[in-house]
């Protein structure tokens, strides 16, 4: 009999984008996937779930793209959120509501969370000095200021966070510290501002987490309160003199707005609001109830702002359930760098589905079986061919076709009587009554990459069995042996079908139509004259998952084969980010000390035309030229023999710097240098005054 427990509720939450870019594979892997998953899942085992989900709309970066592009922060904002929320749907991360920060109840919710915590004398209201930028007429915080960091010597910390090692940090904490907006070097100024005094906290912090964490939280996630609870807690400024973000409510707030970091993690209990009161739910029960589970699904750079800082908030607020869990992810790399938004250096979500249309599935397994979870992890195109051809396809996609397809070929789709089972046959069948629990164990432990193999592994059964017996060979000599044969397979096509959704919702819809069969998420079994339906938690009690004489539909491709070419031409395109790359890291080389007019004269540029020209031997990068300068005709080396043949550049008309002092190169005295420069993929050009009318000899002034 399946367990009648009353479900336990759960408020799950991923954290709030920001909304100044599209989303990309590093995203989906460090938290949404995994996020999606647990939610899922915990639905299939008929648990009350909340899953909530938003755009964070006041991050400091979103001003200052709008800015650089001559559009407002709302044109930003509207754009991104109607991307990323477009991207997560097409994924098939199973939100209950999306919202935003931008929205009413936001700013209502995060304005009253603050004036609760001002009027409670939670605060420090100080003034204090704080770097200004002068010609900007700006205060400097946060992304607006870099400098190095005072804790590990990194040169691009940020006024909030150094990347490098994950200290927090307070912008005057920054050593030589410059502004992003104008490189200008700030001055001190003072302003009001709110603090939270995290020293306050610590206590509770230290029994809540030190104490009661210890063993259950991500040892990543531990390790890192830890050690900012041992090295002292500060108060931390709350609110900003920035003119985008949501107002300080406050008396002498005009002007200020609360700070990114503290108004983004109450859009989690907005976005609840926003959902109970278009789904007539409770949204208090959500956030208030004790026995509710609260889960912060994040990436590693926001350990601290969910295990201490919000926390904080909460437990100053007084009303609210503290999180459970917060089971960060590491960062995920792409092809051996990391990934960034500004160098385009990324799997952009909405990219990957106009070259892989109908293909979410593989990045989520992709994904998922490679996930980041206890240390950074690196994709690889190559990995991502592997796990689809070897795996989805090969173990996953074979079996079930073999078994739809069989299934029709000697049944007409019916579901045969088996006849005696074997020992195999009984074994298999307990392996895979076995599996939700598997499963389960992992899932409830955050372990989503073992999760996922053990789901594979289910496959593997059925593929082996289906190997090991070959009903193919035996149709001819055995037809009640196939029967039985059949029967198992068919139940272990089923069991993938109920077991796949958390991991492969658009695969697990397919098989599911495949075999027609529902899985409903009360437990209960609906009798169906057509459908049968099935849930995770009656599965290892059902004698059968697929009775006898059920019919099933026709076989429809789970998985396509991804060819070499597919996977180059991703490579390709990463290749080709990387030169756009090097050429605007060398467009930004600066520039060199001024000379004078005088140096400028003492250059003899002539225009010449080359007459002859061969390769040095024995050197790569070496032409011997003959050139035309109008002075005379002499000979040039140039290191110019990767980018040009010989054959082509004879008769070519080049910049030549005439009065360079002759030096040797490989025995040969070149008598001057031809001017050249790169063009936009990097290849050299001459620098060419192939002008009408222009001729040898001319100088370049
Ligand atoms: N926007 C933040 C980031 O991308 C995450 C915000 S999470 C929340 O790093 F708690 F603040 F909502
Ligand atoms: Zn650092």
């Amino acid at each position: 009999m399946p367990k009648t427990t009353s479900p336990s509720r759960y408020t799950i939450t991923a954290a709030l984008p920001y909304t100044n870019g599209p989303i990309h594979i590093g995203h989906l892997a460090g938290v949404y996937v995994p996020a999606d998953i647990y939610s899922r899942y915990l639905r299939l085992k008929g648990q009350d779930v909340a899953f909530i989900c938003g755009s964070d709309e006041h991050g400091v970066a979103i001003p200052m793209k709008a800015k650089k592009e001559g559009v407002s922060p709302k044109e930003i904002i509207d754009k991104y959120h109607g991307i990323i929320k477009k991207s997560f749907a097409e994924f098939g991360i199973s939100f209950d509501n999306y919202s935003r920060t931008s929205a009413k109840v936001h700013h209502q919710t995060a304005s009253d969370f603050f004036k609760k915590l001002y009027e409670q004398d939670d605060f420090i209201e100080e003034e204090t000095e704080q770097l200004f930028d002068e010609e900007a007429q700006q205060f400097l915080a946060d992304r607006f200021v870099v400098g190095t960091c005072p804790r590990c010597g990194h040169e691009e910390a940020y006024g909030d966070q150094c990347e490098n090692c994950g200290s927090s940090l307070n912008a005057t904490d920054l050593i030589n510290p410059k502004s992003t907006i104008t490189g200008g070097v700030p001055v001190l100024k003072k302003t009001k501002h709110w603090f939270l005094p995290l020293d306050r906290y610590e206590d509770f912090l230290k029994e809540w987490i030190l104490e009661g964490h210890k063993s259950d939280w991500k040892p990543n996630v531990y390790g890192q309160c830890k050690s900012w609870i041992d090295d002292g807690l500060k108060p931390r400024a709350v609110t900003r003199d920035l003119d985008w973000g949501i107002p300080v409510p406050v008396e002498g707030g005009e002007g200020k707005v609360l700070y990114v970091w503290f108004d983004a993690p109450i859009g989690y209990i907005s976005s609840t609001k926003e959902w109970a009161e278009r789904e007539g739910k409770d949204w208090k029960s959500y956030w208030m109830d004790k026995d509710t589970k609260l889960v912060h699904f994040i990436g590693k750079d926001n350990i601290v702002f969910h295990c201490i800082i919000f926390p904080s908030m909460l437990k100053a607020h007084g009303d609210f359930v503290l999180p459970e869990n917060v089971p960060a992810n590491e960062f995920l790399n792409l092809e051996g760098n990391k990934l960034s938004t500004s160098k385009n250096w990324a799997v952009w979500l909405h990219e990957y589905l106009e070259e892989f249309p109908d293909m979410q599935d593989v990045l989520r397994y992709a994904l998922t079986a490679n996930a980041p979870e206890t240390k950074d992890n690196d994709f690889t195109w190559k990995d991502f061919q592997a796990r689809n051809n070897n795996e989805l396809v090969a173990i996953f996609g074979n079996f079930v076709n073999r078994v739809a397809v069989l299934t029709h070929k000697y049944y007409n789709g019916v579901v045969p009587t088996p006849n005696t089972f074997t020992d195999l046959d009984k074994q298999t069948l307990q392996a895979l009554k076995g599996f939700p629990e598997i499963l389960s164990n992992s899932l409830e432990r955050y372990r989503f990459r073992e999760g996922s193999q053990e789901l594979m592994n289910l496959a593997r059964l059925g593929n082996k069995y289906l190997a090991d017996e070959e009903p193919w060979k035996l149709i001819k000599t055995d037809e009640e042996r196939v029967k039985t044969i059949m029967y198992v397979a068919l139940q272990i096509a089923t069991g993938l079908a109920i077991l796949s959704e958390p991991f492969l919702p658009f695969t697990s819809d397919k098989l599911k139509k495949i075999l027609r069969v529902v899985q409903n998420d009360k437990n209960e079994v609906i009798s169906n004259e057509s459908e049968k339906s099935i849930g995770w938690s009656n599965m290892s009690s059902e004698e059968t998952l697929l009775p006898a004489g059920h019919t099933i539909n026709q076989s429809e491709l789970l998985f396509r084969k991804i060819e070499d070419a597919e996977i180059q031409q991703q490579l390709d395109k990463l290749e080709a980010t990387k030169k756009v790359n090097a050429q605007m890291d060398k467009a930004v080389t600066p520039e060199k000390d001024t000379i004078t007019f005088d140096d400028f004269t003492k250059l003899d540029m002539r225009v010449g035309t080359i007459v002859e020209a061969e390769k040095m031997p024995k050197a790569n990068k070496l032409l011997v030229l003959k050139v035309d300068t109008g002075l005379d005709t002499r000979t040039i080396v140039s290191g110019i023999a990767e980018s040009f043949k010989p054959e082509d550049i004879v008769g070519k008309k080049v910049t030549v710097l005439v009065n360079l002092a002759p030096r040797k190169l490989r025995g040969v005295e070149s008598q001057g240098m031809i001017l050249m420069t790169e063009n936009q993929e990097g290849k050299l050009v001459f620098v060419n005054p192939d002008e009408d009318g222009v001729g040898n000899g001319e100088g370049i002034s």
